[in-house]
């Protein structure tokens, strides 16, 4: 079994090379996932000049371990967020999603991108009939938000769900080949990408321009674009009102076919598939077992569950992949998009809570609109600068403090490093092999280079 995303695994990425010295653009964009290349993409065929910058390579971060499900069918959300915030900014997030997964599709028809696009059902489902009246609730507002959703049972998992919910018309793909697709569909259209160029800085200069520095090379541009995950530093503010976690991955061969369907539970540990194509018509992707980063788990119990899982569930011949991911949840369940409060030249896009193909598509045309001074009908939606829900905000704060407790004390004890984010002590996860910070979701590689933000400085480990 590879330990690597299978995404990454088999597509045919192409290699750029690192900036060098000083670069002038309208827009840096600062990511190369499915955000930074789509908003790149779009801004570049709208006439801007785009450079995007990328610290490891196109796709290494999350998108690059996704499941591959393009759908607004997010588990069970719709209820709550009209619950929370009321029907019109639910119907905001709803629309944006469902325009998300139809952008990717005229992308990949515009572009002739070859990534396995496929239409398929989307269901969440329980095992248990107590969900019974909150899942009929959640199709009832998925319905009311005009999304093509419907209490049907047959999920095409080899089990009954007594409950479930399909959305109609929704999509997966392979989205290292798609990644790699909009990145060559940008570059032809004369956009610039740069690896290997991990940005330590994003300064505005003035009130006329920002600039972005990648350890002694300089960017400057118009607007930046952090599409970073989570923003890198103390960007927006946005780690403080955010909450990382970490999910495990199988491609799984099965001796007979596999469901055609994708599946999520509404019930906890999450258990998440889809087909996989590559592999004929036995290939599965299995998905779950997320926790908080940092968290006390045995992470590599992890991938042993959700293997667990899959052989009691399918006759599984053989796994081929297995990987993990990292994602941001915002405190009210939408992510935030948009410009920086007090900082308009800088825009970003995080919390898209494990569903960011269609969310960082949607922030991308989001995004671009306001590159263009554009109105966005979503947009209201995802302010940036909102406090979101005070309590789920509160409790953040009292999480991280009780990090940063632990973190005095292993520093009085001197048994951990410590995060050149802000400082909280870092985990040891075996499963990866990394320092991962539990505070942010800083993670580091065991000799103390920086996986993924919002740090960008590595560890001292002198
Ligand atoms: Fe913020 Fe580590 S990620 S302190």
């Amino acid at each position: 079994m590879q330990h690597e995303s299978v995404w990454l695994a088999t597509a045919d990425r192409r290699a750029h090379p690192p900036i060098e010295g000083r670069l002038a653009i309208d827009i840096v964009v600062v990511g190369a996932g499915i955000t930074g290349l789509t908003t790149a993409l779009l801004a570049q065929q709208e006439g801007a000049h785009v450079a995007v910058l990328e610290a490891r390579r196109v796709g290494s971060g999350t998108t690059g371990g996704t499941t591959g499900k393009v759908t607004s069918q997010h588990g069970l959300i719709y209820a709550d967020l009209v619950g929370r915030h009321g029907f019109d900014t639910a119907r905001r997030y709803a629309q944006a999603n469902e325009a998300g997964l139809e952008r990717v599709g005229t992308l990949i028809d515009e572009h002739g991108l070859d990534c396995g696009f496929t239409r398929a059902p989307a269901f969440v489902y329980s095992r248990s009939d107590e969900m019974a009246h909150e899942i009929a609730a959640e199709a009832q507002q998925a319905a009311a938000l005009g999304l093509p959703a419907r209490l049907n049972r047959d999920t095409g998992l080899p089990f009954d769900a007594p409950v479930a919910i399909r959305f109609d018309e929704q999509a997966h793909l392979h989205a290292g080949r798609y990644l790699t697709g909009l990145a060559k569909a940008f570059t032809d259209a004369g956009g610039q990408i740069f690896e290997g160029s991990r940005v330590t800085g994003v300064d505005d200069i003035g009130d006329s321009a920002v600039e972005v520095t990648v350890e002694g090379h300089v960017v400057r541009a118009e607007r930046c674009v952090v599409a970073t995950l989570l923003p890198i530093g103390l960007i927006g503010g946005c780690f403080a009102r955010t909450t990382p976690a970490r999910s495990y991955g199988l491609a799984v061969r099965l001796q007979g076919e596999a469901p055609t369907t994708m599946t999520i539970t509404a019930d906890s540990p999450t258990y998440s598939t889809r087909p996989w194509p590559d592999a004929g018509p036995n290939g599965l992707i299995v998905v779950g077992h997320g926790h908080a980063v940092g968290a006390d788990v045995d992470t590599t119990e992890q991938y042993s569950a959700l293997e667990r899982w899959a052989r009691a569930t399918f006759d599984v011949e053989a796994i081929d992949y297995r990987w993990s991911a990292q994602d941001y949840a915002t405190t009210d369940r939408l992510p935030y998009v948009g410009r920086v409060p007090l900082r308009p030249r800088v825009l970003v896009a995080t919390g898209f809570a494990k569903w960011g193909l269609t969310n960082g598509t949607a922030a991308a045309m989001m995004l671009t609109d306001l590159l263009a001074e554009r109105e966005s009908p979503w947009l209201p939606a995802f302010d940036v600068g909102r406090i979101g829900d005070v309590g789920s905000v509160i409790e953040t704060a009292k999480a991280n403090l009780g990090n940063t407790v632990d973190f005095v004390k292993d520093r009085l004890t001197g048994s951990t490093p410590t995060c050149t984010h802000l400082g909280c002590g870092l985990h040891w996860n075996p499963a990866e092999t990394s320092w991962d910070c539990p505070c942010h979701g800083s993670r580091f590689t065991e000799q103390g280079e920086v996986i993924e933000g919002p740090a960008v400085r590595p560890l001292d480990l002198s």
